[in-house]
């Protein structure tokens, strides 16, 4: 039974200045159907129109940068022409009566160079092991450049101007992506970052990057319009640390005082599916130095446990991934205890509407 206090995951919650009518969030998913250009498409109007009820949509990864875009058919947010083909998008959502963030993207070193025209940066000198996903099949990850001192005020301009974009493109808000092993983990992460600058080093230092890209956000968006995601527990893509509660309680303090709208972390367990991980979840060590709304992610599938993690009082809100892509009803299957349809991996990238508009949604019944 759940506590008398504990909110129900179809209750409504602020998310800063976003109103979420229920719990169930729709976590980012990269769907590869934009165009080379990374200009988004017809098909992902149908898309996310079709996924309107979640209580937020957090969008697909989408390039800040040609140079931090390294996803073959992933949008972007750096030109004019992706902005004007995000407002189909938005404006469909929003008729709909729904809400979507857009999650923006630097994947640093995990980019190959026939992708983004040149090569690859990271917070050091470093590759990732195994091959990166290219328009010419899979090809070996090259060794990343790293980013040098005098490059991060263009670097924060870049995530200045994607930021303008998405609001001038119709997104409610932002989500920094700040997990997976991209660069901003890169930078965080003590097995990726050896810089000796005040980027490295330090915890503090660290953080630092993190840091002032929100805060950069922040000051473009609003501080509660603006997110970001983490991968504090494991290893993601090569990408680990030494001290991942230290890490990430310094960093989750940092979000604090910025007053961020909400921060979401992806935390496998040992049983994940997608992705495991037998490093504790940090989401309660997060959660006593965070004030403002945690939402958590990975292998909810259930209002079982889903709602047992806010009667915990560990998270306020759920992201649900592989669920919400194969179930565009997701909240009323939920609510009703629908069957849900299962996800079919070999179409989560490939290109056109199979595995993409054609989940079924609950056959509605006529009133009368
Ligand atoms: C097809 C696919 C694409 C994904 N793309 C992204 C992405 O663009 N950004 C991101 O932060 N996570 C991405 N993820 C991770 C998901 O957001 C989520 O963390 C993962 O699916 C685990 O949650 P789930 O168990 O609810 O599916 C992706 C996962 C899948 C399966």
């Amino acid at each position: 039974m759940p506590a008398l206090s504990s909110p129900s995951l179809f209750d409504p919650i602020q998310l800063g200045a976003i109103h979420s009518p229920n719990r169930i969030l729709m976590a980012p998913l990269t769907r590869g159907r934009a165009t080379r250009d990374a200009v988004p498409t017809e098909l992902m109007v149908e898309y996310y129109t079709q996924r309107a009820s979640a209580g937020v949509i957090i969008s697909e990864a989408t390039g800040i940068s040609r140079e931090g875009l390294g996803w073959p058919f992933a949008p972007g947010l750096w030109t004019d022409e992706q902005v004007e083909a995000w407002k189909p998008v938005t404006s469909s959502v929003h008729a709909a009566g729904g809400r979507i963030i857009a999650q923006m993207w630097h994947m640093g070193r995990q980019v190959h160079s026939s992708v983004i025209g040149g090569q690859p940066v990271s917070s050091s000198a470093t590759a990732t092991a195994g091959q990166a996903h290219t328009y010419d099949g899979k090809q070996d990850f090259e060794a990343a450049r790293p980013l040098q001192i005098d490059e991060i005020p263009r670097l924060l301009n870049d995530y200045e101007l994607a930021t303008r974009n998405a609001l001038a493109a119709g997104f409610d808000g932002v989500q920094i992506h700040g997990a997976n092993g991209y660069l901003l983990d890169q930078f965080l992460r003590d097995n990726a970052n050896f810089r000796d600058d005040i980027y490295g080093g330090s915890i503090e230092n660290r953080v630092r990057l993190m840091r002032e890209v929100v805060e950069r956000v922040a000051s473009v968006a609003g501080a509660d319009r603006t997110s970001i995601r983490l991968s504090p527990n494991g290893e993601s893509q090569g990408v680990d640390d030494s001290s991942p509660d230290k890490l990430f309680t310094m960093a989750a303090r940092a979000l604090d005082e910025i007053g961020i709208a909400f921060l979401e972390l992806r935390e496998p367990g040992p049983e994940g599916t997608f992705g495991r991980t037998d490093v504790p979840k940090l989401s309660p060590a997060i959660r006593q130095v965070f004030s403002g709304p945690l939402v958590v992610n990975s292998d909810y599938t259930t209002v079982e446990e889903a709602q047992a993690v806010i009667d915990a009082g560990t998270a306020d809100a759920i992201a649900f991934g592989r669920t919400f892509l194969a179930n565009p009803d997701l909240p009323e299957r939920l609510r009703t205890g629908a069957e849900l349809n299962p996800s079919d991996w070999k179409t989560w990238y490939s290109q056109g509407p199979e595995g993409y508009v054609d989940y079924p949604a609950l056959a509605r019944v006529a009133a009368e």
